[in-house]
């Protein structure tokens, strides 16, 4: 079998620095092509740096590495993109597009593009946000999300191109720091628990949201892309599935090891995003055509987030 070459943009994003180290594992690091607008100080492979809005530079770097597949994870996030609505709109659109028609134009045989929680809003149960249910956004990263996903449906069926997707909960790792999400609260109150501060949380103590570990997240990615084509019975995105819980039930998850964590809420504008998102999401169609299962449960997911974020923040040994 002809061995991939892979071209990642945004790589040095919450998932893209631990997808690449994944990648590197699966395909060797020789065939990973890292590219960002910025440095990526935690990845020793080949990189370059690119803005996606530069289609004559994306289909030259895709060309010259002779790219079989491309995960194009490089977007504004839901929060920080409603700064600048138009500005998200262009970057999220465009830059997808771009690496739409450098696919199609250089024969690239596998793309991914992640879509998210944030594709649901209005007229669903939010309780069980379906497979195949309206999608009514209600911000601006939402509504590229949908449009990716119908691009994604047209690219397939009119070009036969292979382009793949999950709705990717939010993501909770270790590894590496969201940036600009609404979900990023579940990231960062790990990261005060371990030091021993208290945590201010953007959200309310009930504010239910699915959410997937990193490991998990990152498996379902490479699992979606190993799986045959003819798997792919869904062609716009997949609902995944992790966990869900509110922020007073992962307080009380890291109080299981940290007693004496102490958490605050202040909600801000993202109680409102994640009040139109769903709860909970009903991921059958993923277990049903490639067989995805999560491996971590919020307990599981805080035993590991902390034991790695205590080695990261515990005094290094003097020599
Ligand atoms: N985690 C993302 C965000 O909060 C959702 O895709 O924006």
């Amino acid at each position: 079998m002809k061995q991939d070459r892979i071209l990642v943009t945004g790589a040095g994003g919450q998932i893209g620095q631990v997808l690449c180290q994944a990648l590197a594992v699966r395909h060797g690091a020789s065939n990973i092509l890292a590219t960002d607008i910025r440095a990526i100080p935690s990845w020793q492979g080949a990189f370059a740096r690119l803005d996606v809005l530069d289609a004559p530079s994306l289909t030259e770097l895709t060309r010259e590495w002779g790219a079989t597949q491309i995960y194009h994870l490089a977007a504004i996030l839901s929060a920080a993109g409603e700064k600048d609505p138009l500005r998200t709109w262009q970057i999220n659109m465009d830059g997808f597009l771009h690496v739409m028609e450098t696919a199609l134009q250089l024969s690239v045989s596998r793309v991914f593009h992640p879509s998210s929680i944030a594709a649901f809003g209005a007229g669903i149960d939010l309780d069980r946000a379906g497979q195949h249910v309206p999608l009514i956004p209600a911000t601006v990263y939402g509504i590229t999300k949908v449009a990716g996903e119908n691009w994604s449906y047209y690219y397939h069926q009119r070009y036969g191109l292979d382009i793949r997707s999950l709705r990717y909960p939010g993501i909770v790792g270790h590894q590496s720091d969201p940036g600009g999400g609404t979900t990023d609260y579940a990231v960062d109150i790990y990261h005060y628990a371990v030091q021993g501060k208290p945590f201010r949380c953007f959200l309310a103590e009930d504010t239910r949201l699915p959410m997937i570990y990193m490991d998990d997240a990152i498996r379902a990615t490479l699992a979606l892309m190993d799986a045959p084509a003819g798997n792919i019975r869904v062609r716009t995105s997949y609902n995944l599935g992790g966990m869900d819980f509110s922020p007073e039930e992962i307080a009380a998850s890291i109080r299981k090891e940290i007693p004496g964590f102490e958490i605050t809420y202040a909600p801000d504008h993202r109680q409102q995003i994640a009040a139109g998102w769903p709860r909970r999401i009903d991921d059958s169609a993923a277990r049903e055509d490639w067989g995805w299962k999560p491996e971590f449960d919020l307990d599981a997911m805080t035993r590991d987030m902390i034991r790695h974020l205590s080695l990261r923040y515990s005094p290094q040994p003097q020599s």
